[in-house]
């Protein structure tokens, strides 16, 4: 498929979902499942680094996951401890920076480690920004935004008028990063689930039934394709 430039999105949110759901139906743990998506991950982050895509946030345990059993939560935290330290490697083999969106509280320190060393590890790559949401929820984001914002105001280091949206956006995780352009929903629900509720407002949403681990490069690079073909209007009129 052929890829135009006019267009091209800056940074594309995932929303992987559908691990359950696809081991279910081939009859296998849930474990293999995550397993698998783990490797969809490392495929999609090569290709969207290899087609010039410049950030890809991806939503890997979100604040409600903790609900799950322990037995799944436990795999998925060990999934994501052995999988940030096998891919350093390749991460700095293709340039790519990681980073990390949500809350620490409740993280195993162990992962917590690993998470401080892929940053410092690929600090200098410049490359694609990997942002991985984890231990991550919109609403939570917001709350604790406004909280070091009262904080600062009551400080006196903020005024009352200076509380811009440029201003708070300085307080959310993903300070310094743009909107996603784009956000898609593999495993065929059209949800949101509490995923950058702030910074989607204008995101073109893109979904498809597969499962993520059966999403596959072709599926993201056809997301692309229709991304470029809808008219954005930011809640004004035409811009292009
Ligand atoms: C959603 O599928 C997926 C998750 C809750 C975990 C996402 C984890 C991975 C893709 C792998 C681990 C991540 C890394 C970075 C190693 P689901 O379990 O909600 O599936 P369902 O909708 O079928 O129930």
């Amino acid at each position: 498929m052929e890829l135009e430039k006019e267009n091209f999105p800056k940074h594309i949110a995932i929303i992987m979902d559908g691990n359950r759901r696809w081991a279910k139906q081939r009859n296998l743990p849930t474990k293999l499942g995550h397993k698998e998506g783990a490797k969809t991950l490392e495929k999609i982050v090569r290709y969207a680094n290899k087609i010039g895509l410049e950030y890809i946030t991806v939503y890997a345990f979100s604040t409600e996951n903790w609900k799950r059993p322990v037995t799944e939560v436990s795999f998925i935290m060990e999934l994501l401890s052995r999988y940030l330290t096998s891919e350093i490697e390749e991460f700095n083999r293709n340039n790519v920076q990681v980073r990390f969106m949500g809350s620490r509280e409740g993280l195993p320190e162990v992962v917590k480690q690993k998470m401080d060393h892929a940053v410092e590890a690929t600090k200098n790559n410049t490359g694609i920004i990997l942002n991985l949401a984890i231990n991550y929820g919109g609403q939570a984001e917001i709350l604790q935004a406004i909280q070091r914002i009262a904080a600062d105001t009551e400080k006196g280091l903020l005024k009352v008028e200076d509380i811009q949206a440029e201003t708070f956006e300085n307080y959310l995780y993903t300070a310094g990063l743009p909107a996603p352009d784009l956000l898609i929903r593999p495993g065929g629900d059209n949800r949101i689930s509490n995923f950058m509720l702030w910074q989607i407002a204008y995101a073109e949403i893109w979904t498809t039934d597969a499962y993520w681990p059966a999403f596959t490069p072709e599926m993201f690079l056809q997301a692309i394709k229709e991304y470029q073909g809808r008219e954005r209007r930011f809640g004004g009129l035409v811009t292009k």
